[in-house]
């Protein structure tokens, strides 16, 4: 299909801003589609800087340290859209970007194998007690021997939250001659031969392997406590590669120390340092075969350019075609090209009565509509109408007198 003419706003007059050394590649894919105005700035901006930095910006990409908060975007007159080149979007204010009308994509998805590669790589370092071996070897001691080393293969592995990272693990595991349990709060389709537990105990008792992939919430809090640590099979190993809050250290240590649990791997931790560098403590720590690392299950290169394609792409889509699937502020549309038309994206406070006032401002003008599109979350509204290319600009001042407007833009 070819491009459609595009009468919006100039590409290269876009003024574009990365912070936080959003990943060359990212800067690239911009420039190759026409825009040719990418400002980059390496590190994060203190909010009064962002507010100076921020007033032409049409497009702000960051990563987890620049905080949008409600000034800045107030401050931000032009801002279209931001790019949140991470896997969260809690350093954003989405309500103020939500009401502002500035749609709000993140890569959420980019490091989910990342993350499932190291659950079985972690599995196979505790089960066959490599850290023991490694620690003996670097002081310079010979430790063969096959006692308590074990192959993953037959081993039950039990998966609590089965959803993106859970159930990739579980192919993972599969692969590697693994049974596959899990537990979800949510009923999920299983996928190979993986067999659903019906209550968290019955996992627990069950694998050789408990693996954490849950969210942090009030229900998940300490969800591997003292109580349901008893309930592990003895010298079974657990994984927590999801968020700290959900196991509770002390109890933990405890069970390793009794060697109820014959291994660990912790990667997440009730309390994070802020940057490199920093100490950090945990009740683990000199435990023999608990592998402990700072956060990093997510972080490879591969899920660093995943996100910088899928925030790119996100973007792209936005920009040329309206489209807000993924996005966190704006309702999200997703809708097909059309060539025979000009697209105009209209953003409004959802009050009632805006979509009549714009069909019939339109109508009493005589602009037929030949497409339109509406989704409303609890604060603002998103229409897009495909409308006759004659009358487009027409249309556009039309709508810009509609009560409750927050945004209009002529797309093409
Ligand atoms: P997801 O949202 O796709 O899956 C979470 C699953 O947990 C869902 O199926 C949900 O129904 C289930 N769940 C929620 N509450 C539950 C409960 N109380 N009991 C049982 N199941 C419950 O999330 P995704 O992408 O798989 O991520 C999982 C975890 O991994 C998250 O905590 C995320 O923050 C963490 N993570 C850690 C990384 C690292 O670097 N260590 C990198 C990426 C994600």
């Amino acid at each position: 299909m070819s491009n459609p003419v595009l009468t919006s706003y100039p590409k290269e007059k876009i003024n574009i801003l990365f912070l936080e050394n959003i990943s060359n590649k990212a800067v690239q894919a911009f420039k190759q589609h026409g825009y040719a105005n990418v400002k980059q700035i390496n590190g994060a901006l203190s909010e009064q800087e962002l507010i100076d930095a921020v007033k032409d910006v049409h497009l702000l990409g960051i990563r987890s340290k620049t905080q949008i908060t409600e000034k800045v975007l107030a401050a931000a007159t032009k801002l279209q859209a931001i790019g949140c080149f991470c896997i969260g979007v809690n350093q954003v204010n989405l309500k103020a970007a939500t009401k502002k009308g500035v749609v709000v994509f993140n890569a959420p998805y980019s490091n989910t194998r990342s993350v499932a590669e190291l659950v079985i790589g972690a599995s196979i370092i505790l089960i066959r007690k490599i850290l023991d071996k490694n620690n003996a070897a670097h002081k310079g001691i010979w430790m063969k021997d096959a006692k308590g080393s074990f192959e993953l293969r037959g081993k039950t592995l039990g998966l609590i939250g089965y959803g993106n990272i859970g159930s990739q693990v579980s192919v993972l595991a599969e692969s590697f001659g693994m049974k596959v349990i899990f537990y979800d709060e949510v009923t999920k389709l299983p996928l190979g031969n993986a067999v659903v537990c019906k209550t968290l105990k019955e996992l627990l008792s069950n694998a050789d392997v408990v693996s954490l992939h849950v969210p942090e919430t009030e229900q998940t809090k300490n969800l591997i406590n003292k109580q349901n640590l008893k309930y592990f099979k003895k010298g079974s190993i657990l994984i927590n590669y999801a968020r700290g809050e959900v196991v509770d250290l002390e109890a933990l240590s405890k069970a390793l120390k009794e060697e109820h649990l014959s291994g660990a791997a912790i990667d997440v931790y009730p309390l994070e340092p802020e940057k490199n560098g920093d100490s950090f403590t945990t009740p683990l720590q000199g435990l023999n075969n608990v592998l402990l690392t700072p956060h990093i299950g997510g972080s490879t290169e591969e899920a660093q350019q995943n996100i910088g394609e899928d925030v790119s792409s996100k973007l792209f889509q936005f920009l040329e075609r309206g489209i807000t699937s993924g996005s966190h502020s704006v309702p999200a549309i997703a809708l097909p090209p059309i060539e025979t038309a000009h697209r105009i994206l209209h953003i409004h406070n959802n009050v009632p009565g805006v979509l009549s006032a714009i069909n019939t401002t339109l109508s009493e003008h005589k602009i037929n509509i030949v497409g339109q599109y509406l989704k409303t979350n609890d604060l603002i509204g998103y229409v897009v109408l495909d409308v006759d290319k004659k009358l487009s600009k027409k249309a556009i001042d039309l709508l810009r007198e509609v009560k409750a407007t927050i945004k209009v833009r002529l797309l093409y």
